[in-house]
């Protein structure tokens, strides 16, 4: 799997934003917009784009359209921080939603939303903020490809060098796109240093 970590002054500023505990949840909410934004640009460098014939006010000119439509989907709840952004940059996207608990008898993952596009021939965008043990990204990106996703990139704020080594097991084709590799995990699957629960901060449900 190909992982790609943002090294970037703007990046490192509004994940400082995210990670600091005094952030309230609008502001917290705004950092997350513009992270998926630079998540985005790093993610989408090399879509391919086909030529357009257009007129400036002064002349003729041939300029790039992006050719392929693109699927964002955010993992319930903490990727819908990352779906606004997204979708004000992305050209010809459809959005589809996966919902993901454990079986509390199994302690297997299953979907408890799924509701996808049309998948084929899509660049396809899995929004998961945190990436701690890896298993939810991992349950997603497999019910993606069994719905006939392909070109598949994660889109994830702060990744955990656990839940790295989970998705390059389960799913080495993809590419993981990151802000940044915290140190590790701790007993309750938190990442740390972090930035604590996403979602909580994001909807304010502390
Ligand atoms: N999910 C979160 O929101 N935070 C973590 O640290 C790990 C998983």
């Amino acid at each position: 799997m190909e992982v790609f970590h943002l090294e970037h002054s703007l990046s490192d500023h509004y994940l400082t934003i995210l990670r600091d505990k005094s952030t309230d949840s609008h502001q917290f909410r705004s950092a997350a917009r513009k992270m998926s934004l630079l998540l985005l640009m790093e993610a989408t460098k090399e879509l391919s784009t086909s030529d357009k014939k257009i007129e400036t006010p002064l002349a003729p000119f041939i300029g790039k359209e992006i050719e392929r439509e693109s699927v964002a989907v955010p993992v319930l709840r903490a990727g819908l921080g990352l779906l606004d952004g997204i979708q004000s940059l992305l050209p010809n996207l459809s959005v589809g939603y996966i919902g993901v608990q454990r079986n509390e008898k199994t302690s297997n993952p299953e979907d408890y939303y799924c509701k996808l596009p049309d998948l084929k021939n899509k660049n396809i965008f899995v929004l998961e903020p945190m990436l701690a043990t890896g298993g939810s990204l991992s349950f997603a990106v497999s019910q993606i490809k069994k719905a006939g996703g392909s070109n598949i990139s994660a889109l994830c704020v702060v990744s955990a060098p656990e839940g790295i080594e989970r998705l390059n097991k389960d799913h080495p084709d993809i590419k993981l796109y990151t802000a940044t590799i915290d140190d590790e995990l701790n007993d309750n699957w938190y990442i740390v240093p972090g930035l604590g629960d996403m979602g909580d901060r994001l909807f304010g449900t502390i």
